[in-house]
């Protein structure tokens, strides 16, 4: 069998349109939502495209031999391993409106508000394909998306899990991320998220 080499890549709004199914079948897959969620996503994830400061990586297997850098063929034509996506936060964007509602209701000042969500990076979306977890590839990803971005602050939302006992906690604990929010409901999901967030660069 020929070894496989994984590669990060960035991907443009037009990459991403081209491999928005199987970029959301690696996202369904890891979070394993049933089978279908992913042509709910697709408009959303399109959308996002536009936003200011969306940047958006992706991890790809090519088979490229060991110390070989492959070619823009290769890469276009590799099969997705992991997606990393976000943008800048914005006062109209739903996820913004519903993080200061829950940072009101905590009791934080409304000039710490406004400080902390005049300026940060939304890490929307992390995921690997659960054949190519604990490689290390997640977070490879995570600081290839964070870095150079011009905000003072990263924020993420993720289920919270008892004992934050998941890699996503894990990997997110080990880039430095602390609680901004804990428990909290979005509006329309009956789960629990955190909201975690750090100072940039990482
Ligand atoms: C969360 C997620 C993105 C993390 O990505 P990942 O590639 O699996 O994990 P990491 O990059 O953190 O890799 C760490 C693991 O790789 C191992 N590893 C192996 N080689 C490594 C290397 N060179 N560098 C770092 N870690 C390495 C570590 O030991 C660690 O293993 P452990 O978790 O068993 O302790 C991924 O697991 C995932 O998609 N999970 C499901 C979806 C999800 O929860 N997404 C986030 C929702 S908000």
């Amino acid at each position: 069998m020929e070894a496989l080499a994984t590669f990060l890549i960035d991907l443009s709004p037009d990459d991403m349109a081209r491999r928005l199914h199987d970029a959301l079948t690696v996202y369904v897959d890891a979070m394993r939502y049933p089978r279908g969620t992913e042509g709910q996503r697709a408009g959303m994830w399109l959308e996002h495209t536009r936003r200011l400061g969306w940047k958006a990586v992706a991890a790809v297997d090519t088979d490229t031999p060991p110390g070989e850098q492959p070619s823009a063929e290769q890469v276009a034509a590799a099969p997705l391993l992991g997606i990393a996506y976000g943008y800048c936060g914005a006062p109209d964007q739903w996820w913004q409106q519903q993080v200061v509602s829950g940072l009101h209701r905590i009791g934080m000042p409304a000039d710490e508000i406004s400080q902390l969500m005049s300026s940060y990076f939304e890490l929307t979306e992390l995921h690997i394909h659960p054949n190519a977890q604990g490689r290390g590839l997640g977070e490879a990803l995570a600081r290839r998306l964070l870095t150079g971005r011009g905000e003072a602050h990263v924020l993420l939302s993720t289920p919270e899990i008892i004992g934050e006992a998941n890699r996503a906690w894990r990997l997110y604990r080990r880039l430095g991320f602390t609680d901004v929010i804990r428990g909290y409901h979005f509006a329309g999901d009956p789960r629990a998220f955190a909201i975690l967030g750090r100072s940039l660069p990482l």
